[in-house]
């Protein structure tokens, strides 16, 4: 082999590697690090190797696998642009909304639809002949992707309707708060990396290249828009999406300024409380004559204003990083930071999701880092912020601080590093607290802090002494007067064990944190035994 061809193998390899690391961020993980225009660069570099020196490719070369197929979506263009909606962050941008409108309109009386802004995927479903042909991704406005197969199983998305004529229906496909956080257990017990949030999740999900894929995701629809119907008020297009057994938002019908502030009153208390993210309001001229009236910019119509919440992310201080060990050994990077609060909510821990995160990010101790919350999910640093002129590049451990294993990838592609000793402390103490929570056997009044309790009195070490503490002798006379265990709180704990262990195999299945077994795993092995 001369030198030459050792030289081109290298440079193929070096950019065969890369393509493969971009295409696991954006399809595995869902989170790219690069625009798809740079992406696109890289891979036309090794086409265009590959076509001068046939020799270099090989059966895994990344443009024969499957995994390359950011193109295999089927370009697609829309009937009438996608438009985004313009955005009010105050009541002075809202009430400016409203003059724009008045100055428009001085002598018609308009009313406004209220509504929450859902936070997913906006997608346009073409209907013919009461059947469903096309759904398709917003993509740039003007041209999307071809979803058809990916949106067959979504909830809430009619695959015939009682109306014959073509026509087309806008919304949004989103992840409910309670399906996300079950999906993203799942993913973290069967050790895959969890989605950062309901949104990242509903478009990973949906933009699988393999259908049956996105069909195992809970993605519901819901719609807002409709085109090829005749209307007067947008509140009876939304009528005619309920009887169509679409599912719209919830809305309200507001005819002045105050009613307009009073319903973003209500709609942002009640954010927590609707099942999916919600990011704003949304407010539409009712009447769809004034539509034609007030046209659009390239952008936005000028009837429509997304009145959007406070974000739910803040700016502060990362002033260390810890380390975590997981149930399963797997180790978590922890930013401590300087308390923030975030939608009402101090912050003063949150996930750093893993090592490479951090290099990628260029994140160090002492910068100022973005971090974000959506509802019931743990917080994460999403990005940077602000370097520290004094910040230092932050070194991962090589060995676990529990118990000084030395740290090691499951995989050579993982992003995730284990502590792969089963002795480890750290482990052991989580594998019991995940027993005993929610996700396991549910045993009252064992939380993590009792559990370390139990463990430094050496009364328990491991699932079976927890399962055998009603049968053990003298408990009452190790644990009766320890501080904050009496008679009573004794008698409760064996109470709550020996009610807990009155359960399904899935629940003992999922309880004992083994690799690869989280509750669907678990579902399958119990029908078998
Ligand atoms: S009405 C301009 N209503 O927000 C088209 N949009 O930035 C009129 N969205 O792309 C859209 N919830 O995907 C409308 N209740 C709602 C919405 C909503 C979320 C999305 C939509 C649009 C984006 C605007």
């Amino acid at each position: 082999m001369t030198k030459d061809h050792e030289t081109l193998q290298k440079e193929y390899k070096k950019i065969a590697d890369e393509i493969r690391k971009h295409d696991q961020l954006y399809y595995g993980e869902d989170a790219p690090i690069i625009s798809d225009a740079e992406y696109d660069k890289i891979y036309k570099k090794l086409q265009d190797l590959e076509k001068t020196y046939p020799w270099l490719a090989h059966k895994e070369s990344p443009v024969n696998t499957v995994s390359h197929a950011r193109s295999t979506f089927l370009k697609v263009k829309h009937a009438s642009p996608m438009l985004s909606l313009e955005k009010a962050h105050t009541e002075k941008d809202m009430m400016l909304f409203l003059q724009r409108i008045e100055k428009a309109m001085p002598e018609k009386d308009v009313s406004f639809v209220v509504q929450p802004k859902i936070d997913g995927l906006a997608v346009s479903l073409i209907y013919q002949k009461g059947m469903l042909v096309t759904g398709k991704t917003r993509g740039d406005g003007i041209t999307g992707e071809d979803i058809t197969p990916n949106i067959l199983s979504v909830k809430g998305l009619p695959l015939r309707i009682p109306y014959d004529l073509p026509c087309e229906v806008r919304g949004e496909i989103y992840m409910s708060k309670e399906d996300f956080l079950q999906l993203n257990a799942t993913c973290e017990k069967e050790n895959v990396k969890p989605f950062v949030n309901p949104r990242n999740a509903a478009s990973g999900s949906l933009r699988q290249l393999d259908a049956s894929i996105t069909k195992t995701r809970p993605l519901r629809f819901i719609g807002y828009s409709v085109y090829g119907v005749q209307f007067d008020t947008e509140d009876h297009s939304l009528q005619w999406l309920k009887s169509m057994q679409f599912s719209p938002p919830d809305y309200y019908v507001v005819h002045t300024y105050k009613g307009i502030i009073d319903t973003y009153e209500k709609i942002s208390t009640r954010r927590e409380t609707y099942p999916m993210d919600i990011d704003g309001v949304v407010y539409k001229v009712n009447q769809l004559k004034a539509h034609t009236l007030l046209g659009a910019t390239a952008h936005h119509p000028r009837w429509a204003i997304a009145y959007k919440f406070p974000a739910h992310e803040g700016i502060t201080q990362l002033t260390d990083i810890h380390i975590q060990v997981g149930k399963t050994g797997a180790i978590t990077p922890i930013a401590h930071l300087a308390a923030v609060t975030i939608g009402g909510v101090t912050i003063t821990r949150a996930s750093l999701h893993n090592f490479f995160f951090i290099k990628e990010k260029n994140i160090s101790i002492l910068d100022h880092v973005v971090v974000k919350r959506a509802g019931d999910v743990i917080p994460y640093v999403d990005r940077i912020h602000m370097h520290h002129h004094n910040a230092q590049a932050y070194t991962p451990p090589t060995d676990c601080p529990a118990c000084n294993a030395p740290l090691e990838y499951q995989e050579e592609t993982e992003r995730t590093l284990y502590c792969k000793n089963l002795e480890c402390a750290a482990q052991k103490h989580q594998k019991l607290v995940h027993f005993c929570s929610k996700s396991g056997l549910n045993i009252h009044s064992l939380g993590p802090k009792q559990i370390a309790y139990l463990q430094r009195l050496g009364i328990i070490s491991t699932i079976e002494d927890i399962l055998t503490l009603p049968a053990q002798k003298h408990l009452h006379s190790k644990l009766s007067g320890q501080p904050g265990w009496g008679e009573k709180s004794v008698n409760t704990l064996l109470d709550n064990i020996r009610s807990a262990t009155h359960t399904t195999m899935v629940k003992i299945l999922s309880a004992l944190s083994i690799p690869h077994i989280g509750p669907t795993t678990a579902q399958t092995l119990a029908k078998i035994c």
